[in-house]
Parts: C-alpha cells; structure tokens; sequence
C-alpha cells in the first residue's frame, strides 16, 4: 500500500479542526501511540489527533481520502492483536476525549455511551441503579468500550451473559467517507435490512470509527458464589467443563488455568496467596450468580459432585468480597504476568466447548514438535483458550520461521475441532496470515469486497485483518 505523507498543511487543517491543543506530533506521543499491549510491536504515526465530535472526525477522513492518507483509530490501546497500530504511519486518531455516558434509560434497559468510556466506569455506573453491563474483558480497568465492540471483546462472564456483541443494540459510525449514519435502530428485535450493526461490531476499526453506541442491560444479579477447584491433571481439568453444563448449570464464570499461568500470575500480584500443591497441574475458577443464595448453594454442590468425577483435589471457596477481588485479580493478571516473564506470542483459539481437551493435547503435542513451552489459560465455558507460546531458548531464526508453522497447526486444528482462530482478541495486524485456515478464498473475498464498498481508498487502519 502507497500511502503519501503529511504535510505541514495537512497538520495546520487538523489543527483547525480538532484545535491546535487536540494534535501531537511530538516524539513522547508518537512513540506512546505507536503500540498498544500486542508483544513489543512499534508503529509510530506520523501526528496523534484527538477529536471532540463525529464531525471533526468526519472532516479528518475527508482530509485523508483526498490526501491518501492513513488513519488508526485507537481506544485505549489495551488490544492484543496489534487492531490500534498505525504500521503505515500517518494520523493515530485517538478516542479517549469521547468519555461520556450520554443517557441510562432505566425504562427500557438501555444505555447510550461514547466509545471511550472505560468498561468498569461503565459497569459500576449502570450497577448503581441495578443495572448489569456484563461483558468483562482482562483489561475492563482501563480499555474502552469502543475498542471492546471494535474487537468483539469477550471476557469471563461471556460464558452465562454473552460477548459485547450481544449487548450491541445501535451504533453512530463515521464512515471512511466523512458520512455518519446510524446502523440499526434501539430495538431488541429488528429483521429490518442487512445487519450492519453486527458487522461494524467486530470490524476492528476498518469499516468506520464508532462515535456512538446504544447497548442493552440487564438487571444486575444479587449475589455470586466463587470457587477455585485444583486438578491433578489438565486435561481432566477441560473434561469437566462440560460435564457442568450437562449437569444443567450454567456458570457465570468458568476459567481454566494451567500450573505456570498461577504460579506466574501469583507471583506478578501483590498480596495474594494461595497453596498449590506440588502435583496440581490446573485450576478451574467457577463462579455462579443469581438472586437466591440457597438455588446457588445447590448448584455449587452439584458442580462439586461433577468435579469430583475428574480427579479433583480440595475446592477453595471464596468466602469474603475480599476473597474473590484477589482471586479475580489473580486471573486477570495472567496475561501481563507472561509478559513480564517472557518474549511470548499470544493465540485467542476457540473451539466447541467439549473439543477443548483434544485441543489442549494438540497444542501441546505441536510445541513438542517445534521445539516451544506453551502457557494455557482462558474462558473455558467458552472453549476459548489463550495459548500464550514462550520464547525461552528459541533462537530468533527459530521464533521468526519456525513458529509461525506451528501456530499455522494450532489454527488448522481449531478449526478441523469447528472452532476458530480468535475467540476475543481479534486478527489485526498479527493474526492476518491465518486468514486461509478460517475462510476460502470466496468467503475472504466477499469480506474484501465489503471492506472496499465501505473504503474504497483504503484509508481507514490499512492493513488489518486482511493482507
Ligand atoms: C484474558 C485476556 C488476555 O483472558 O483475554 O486474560
Ligand atoms: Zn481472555
């Protein structure tokens, strides 16, 4: 892709449009909006823009389709698939001063927000009035709403409640052209014409930049119980999963850990401890809601009762508030504890909920293969695992050539099991080579031909998802 550069012109047009405060070009915020949380990637653009209206970026994309200029649209930059990276430079067009909550309509369960309201300023808002925004990616402490619909983020309440999709009722984009337009309507049915809802959720930021969005809520459950059940094996650990479901339960939270991802999880946080003893090989978190503490307490016995076919050692009950914060916290930091520990490259895999052992046996017989350590955790509920590959002794040569084979039989597995090559995390920029194992090439095209009706100048986050 040939893209042209700014201008000191183009600059003095931003600066008229979004103010001379709004747009950065100097080399702290380049090298800021040069990455997001994907491994150590680096794209600085060329200026950072952070508009206050639809209109101001309506008129920033009318500048970039005459110029043939790049734009990146970028939340809070918390993704994992590389979907906020500028890596054709120009404009970083940043969402963060669209922080509104515009209006809780507790008449009809809905909200309307700006994309860059954090998801946990969002959910603690609408629970105020006993309201539930459940979807709960990782990062719900500081990633936006906007970037969890671009990215059909998930998280692990999805397992009972959904994804951010299935909270999306409504949303105002701008598209590449400069035009806004509505995508459906406030409605929790609607067969009304081509679901272009659904389609911009998801899109990764290369069909429009959403400035609005309406979500559905639902009344907030009253109480939760938690459990933390270690198992002597890992892949008896994935047996059980759905094994609870066919017990006739559905858990609001059903996590799988690998021993590396909590022994590194708790020694990354401060303050938490738990004893795992030495011959336990995985844990499942398993939380379940409701609004009758006695229905729950049955239901935990039940699990019990199912878990315990699988090898189970003792189950650790949360039995405080204080209890569950750290054992959520725990979970929610795996993933910035492999970081920390290790150069490492993350797949999002997902596969029907009952394939997951063959799939965690797959991935592990492939790393035996390529010579790599894997660190497995993720949404088991959703048969959605986090492959998390080590570098450890790999040499660069390796990690550069040789992995990206292995990775290539990771995805062909997931999807000859019906599943997919990403769960939560979205393709972007470091997943598009995969593309071939989801799709045929009809299907890929079909998606093309929809990305260029929508840019047809392919100026809107060039070079994601698609090659
Ligand atoms: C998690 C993120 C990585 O589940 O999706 O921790
Ligand atoms: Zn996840």
């Amino acid at each position: 892709m040939n893209f042209n550069k700014i201008t000191p012109s183009i600059i003095s047009s931003l600066q008229e449009i979004a103010g001379k405060e709004y747009v950065f070009t100097d080399a702290d915020s380049l090298k800021h909006y040069g990455h997001d949380e994907t491994e150590d990637l680096n794209f600085p653009p060329q200026v950072v823009v952070k508009p206050r209206t639809a209109e101001e970026i309506s008129a920033i994309l009318k500048i970039c389709n005459n110029e043939n200029i790049p734009l990146t649209p970028r939340g809070a930059g918390t993704g994992l698939s590389g979907g906020a990276l500028p890596v054709f430079g120009g404009i970083v067009l940043s969402m963060e001063r669209f922080n509104k909550i515009l209006d809780i309509d507790e008449r009809n369960l809905q909200a309307t927000v700006e994309p860059g309201v954090i998801n946990q300023v969002f959910q603690e808002t609408v629970a105020e009035k006993g309201l539930f925004y459940p979807p709960d990616p990782a990062s719900k402490g500081s990633c936006f709403l906007g970037g969890n619909v671009a990215e059909r983020a998930g998280g692990p309440k999805a397992v009972k409640y959904g994804v951010t999709k299935d909270y999306v009722l409504n949303l105002e984009v701008v598209l590449p052209t400069g035009e806004i337009i509505w995508t459906g309507a406030n409605v929790l049915k609607n067969s009304t014409g081509y679901n272009l809802t659904q389609l911009l959720t998801g899109s990764e930021g290369t069909l429009g930049i959403i400035t609005k969005i309406v979500f559905r809520l639902i009344p907030l459950p009253k109480h939760n119980l938690l459990m933390l059940a270690p198992f002597f094996s890992a892949i008896k650990a994935c047996e059980a999963v759905p094994a609870i479901f066919r017990a006739g339960i559905i858990p609001s939270a059903m996590e799988f850990l690998e021993r590396d991802a909590i022994d590194w999880a708790l020694k990354y946080v401060a303050g938490i401890s738990i004893h795992v003893k030495d011959d336990i090989q995985a844990h499942l978190i398993i939380e379940v809601d409701g609004n009758d503490p006695e229905v729950l307490m049955k239901e935990c016995e039940k699990i019990m009762e199912v878990l315990q076919q699988f090898e189970c050692d003792e189950i650790l009950f949360a039995d405080s508030q204080d209890q569950k914060n750290a054992l959520w916290k725990m979970r929610r930091s795996v993933a910035e504890a492999v970081k920390t520990h290790s150069v490492y490259k993350e797949e999002d895999t997902v596969v029907p909920r009952a394939e997951l052992p063959v799939l965690l046996a797959g991935v592990k017989e492939i790393g035996k293969k390529y010579g790599f350590q894997s660190v497995c955790y993720g949404h088991a509920g959703d048969g959605n695992l986090h492959v998390n590959i080590i570098k450890n002794n790999l040499s660069d040569e390796e990690w550069k050539v040789k992995l990206p084979q292995g990775i290539r039989e990771i995805f062909q597995l997931c999807v000859k099991l019906g599943g997919t090559i990403s769960g939560e995390h979205g393709i972007g920029w470091v997943q598009k080579d995969y593309m071939d194992i989801a799709f045929t090439e009809k299907s890929r095209s079909i998606q093309k031909q929809i990305k260029s009706v929508f840019d047809p100048n392919g100026i809107l986050n060039p070079g994601k998802i698609w090659t």
